[in-house]
């Protein structure tokens, strides 16, 4: 008898090699990536391409790309069921880059939060790459048709604008692309510094910063010196307006624990900041302590890696060029 298969949903997402991978990445994206090969037909790769719209030391970003590679298999990521790849391995996404350019706006890049940051930093190179990255972005995404982009927080508006550059191209030509979604963790959404509560974890602030192949002891001593709240009250409550330090440690604690913020309150009823932020220490330490040690473990294994990168780029060449593909049929591009 013939049986009746129904195609799985498609799942995206990426992370600019441009510095160590940290806390924030892990709970924002790659842990809400793990495990969905079941359901979904994965596809997650190392956006090279757009850390060059920072200046890059080549040698860097070459052992960074290959090194997230074996941090994305530490934290779950199965190379034989999900596609892993280089975004720079697959042409499509620079050649549907420059399609989706014009079809986005000036002003609508001019809205990016991500731009307006970037550029206030470096602001001798304000290249036109920085700007029109959110087409590249949504070039990356469409070109694989998928339903859900897991993300953080920060990814939101590019997500949306990708969005709204699909609908305008389907509205012209029919329906070339899926619409996706954007699917944003719960707790691990927007993992702020640890010493600086009103700003997200990033790696350009690195005291603050909880980096994944960090040592134990030195994870350690960054929850030890977090910054809780300024107030005199040295309670564990989960206030993000008023105590945003706080908040942010039970944020992470709860991500890594996988209890709710509630159970924590409980938990901690009685017990003032320094009991609760070796706690939070320790169980970030437990949580990265295995991928770090298989992260080490396949960082000096180059050919397994470079195997992997081949094989997730003629997956994902053969799919990303289908859609390519119908793109230049409909905006008129002669075929061969
Ligand atoms: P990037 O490389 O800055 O960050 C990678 C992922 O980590 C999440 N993230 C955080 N989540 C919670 N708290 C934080 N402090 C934190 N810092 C970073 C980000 O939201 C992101 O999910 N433009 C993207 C990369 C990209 C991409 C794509 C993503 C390129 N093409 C296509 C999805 C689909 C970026 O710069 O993320």
């Amino acid at each position: 008898m013939e049986e009746k298969t129904t195609a799985k949903k498609v799942m995206l997402s990426g992370i600019q090699p441009s510095g160590d991978l940290h806390l924030g990445n892990y709970l924002g994206a790659i842990k809400t990536w793990a495990n969905r090969s079941e359901l979904y037909d994965c596809y997650y790769f190392m956006a090279d391409m757009h850390t060059i719209t920072v200046r890059q030391t080549p040698a860097d970003l070459r052992r960074r790309t290959l090194e997230q590679l074996a941090i994305y298999i530490a934290c779950g990521l199965d190379p034989e069921k999900n596609t892993l790849f280089v975004q720079s391995h697959v042409p499509a996404h620079a050649q549907l880059g420059w399609v989706l350019d014009c079809y986005t706006m000036f002003g609508e890049l001019s809205r990016m939060t991500q731009f307006k940051d970037k550029s206030a930093k470096h602001a001798d190179n304000i290249n036109a790459g920085l700007f029109t990255y959110p087409s590249l972005m949504a070039a990356d995404i469409l070109l694989y048709q998928p339903d859900l982009i897991p993300v953080g927080q920060d990814q939101k508006q590019h997500c949306e604008l990708t969005r709204d550059i699909a609908r305008r191209f389907n509205n012209l030509y029919g329906e070339v692309f899926k619409i996706p979604e954007p699917f944003i963790p719960k707790e691990g959404a927007r993992i702020m510094s640890l010493n600086a509560p009103d700003s997200k974890m990033s790696k350009s602030m690195p005291d603050g910063c909880v980096f994944l192949m960090e040592k134990p002891e030195d994870i350690m001593r960054k929850f030890k010196r977090a910054i809780t709240d300024s107030d005199t009250e040295n309670c564990i409550r989960y206030d993000p307006e008023n105590k945003p330090g706080v908040a942010n440690l039970m944020n992470i604690y709860a991500a890594c624990t996988d209890k709710t913020i509630d159970e924590i309150t409980a938990e901690f009823e009685g017990k003032g900041y320094g009991a609760f932020k070796p706690v939070v220490g320790e169980a970030v330490v437990e949580t990265l302590r295995p991928i770090r040690e298989e992260a080490q473990r396949l960082i000096t294994d180059k050919a397994y890696l470079s195997d992997i990168c081949k094989k997730g780029a003629e997956k994902a060449n053969y799919v990303a060029n289908k859609t390519l593909r119908k793109v230049y049929k409909k905006v008129g591009f002669l075929q061969l």
